[in-house]
């Protein structure tokens, strides 16, 4: 099959909408900025296996009254799909980290906008876009396990296994990923690509 290209439109002067990044419909391949990255998990993949993890996560909190903690902003788009499948009781907050510059971790992690969200005595779930090295969740967790949280654990729509450095459990997990650069469904590249519904993968 051939794959059709869509190719970014960079425009100089402002206009009323803005369309950062165009895909065409049915197209397999999407080009952000000098690179081109081919379709990797459908729309329909990750609907079906977060309503899985979400089935797991129901049954393991159920009555805990659970805080979910979404990591922006990647995770944006996971948090709120999973959340739909979510029963029963539970609160939602969120955390801003950022650790990467285009395509390298630069291996220090920020966080902000942690005000406002009680730790203490919750059952913490953080809800992470994708884990690569494992840095950004070291981080989250030597904070959030600073304000006694009752129980803290982590679930992820990705989990690039190759790239993992820490000994955290990585609690419930969608999809393991190979080891490359993925774009979309939250996930950008150089801040772009996040709207797409699809996960991308870097063309070789
Ligand atoms: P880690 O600290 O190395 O585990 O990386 C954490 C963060 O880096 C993720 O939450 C993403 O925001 C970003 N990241 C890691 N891998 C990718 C990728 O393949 N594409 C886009 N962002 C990524
Ligand atoms: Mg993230």
């Amino acid at each position: 099959m051939i794959a059709k290209h869509c190719k970014i439109s960079r425009r100089t002067e402002p206009q009323a909408l803005h369309l950062p990044l165009l895909k065409k419909q049915g197209s397999t391949v999407v080009t952000v900025r000098d690179k081109d990255f081919e379709i990797y998990l459908s729309e329909k993949e990750i609907q079906t296996a977060i309503r899985g993890l979400a089935a797991q996560v129901n049954a393991d909190y159920a009555g805990l009254n659970p805080l979910f903690i979404g990591v922006l902003n990647g995770a944006f788009m996971f948090f709120s799909d999973l959340m739909k499948h979510i029963q029963g009781d539970c609160t939602v907050g969120f955390v801003k980290a950022s650790s990467y510059e285009g395509m390298e971790t630069s291996g220090k992690v920020a966080f902000q906008a942690m005000d406002g969200l009680t730790i203490e005595g919750r059952h913490v779930i953080v809800v992470e876009d994708i884990i690569d090295t494992g840095n950004t969740l070291k981080a989250l967790y030597q904070q959030l396990g600073k304000q006694q949280p009752k129980s803290l654990r982590v679930c992820t729509l990705l989990f690039k296994k190759e790239a993992y450095k820490q000994s955290l459990p990585i609690d419930y997990v969608c999809f393991k990923t190979e080891n490359k650069f993925l774009l979309g469904y939250g996930l950008d590249y150089d801040g772009l690509g996040r709207n797409l519904p699809e996960v991308y993968i870097l063309k070789n």
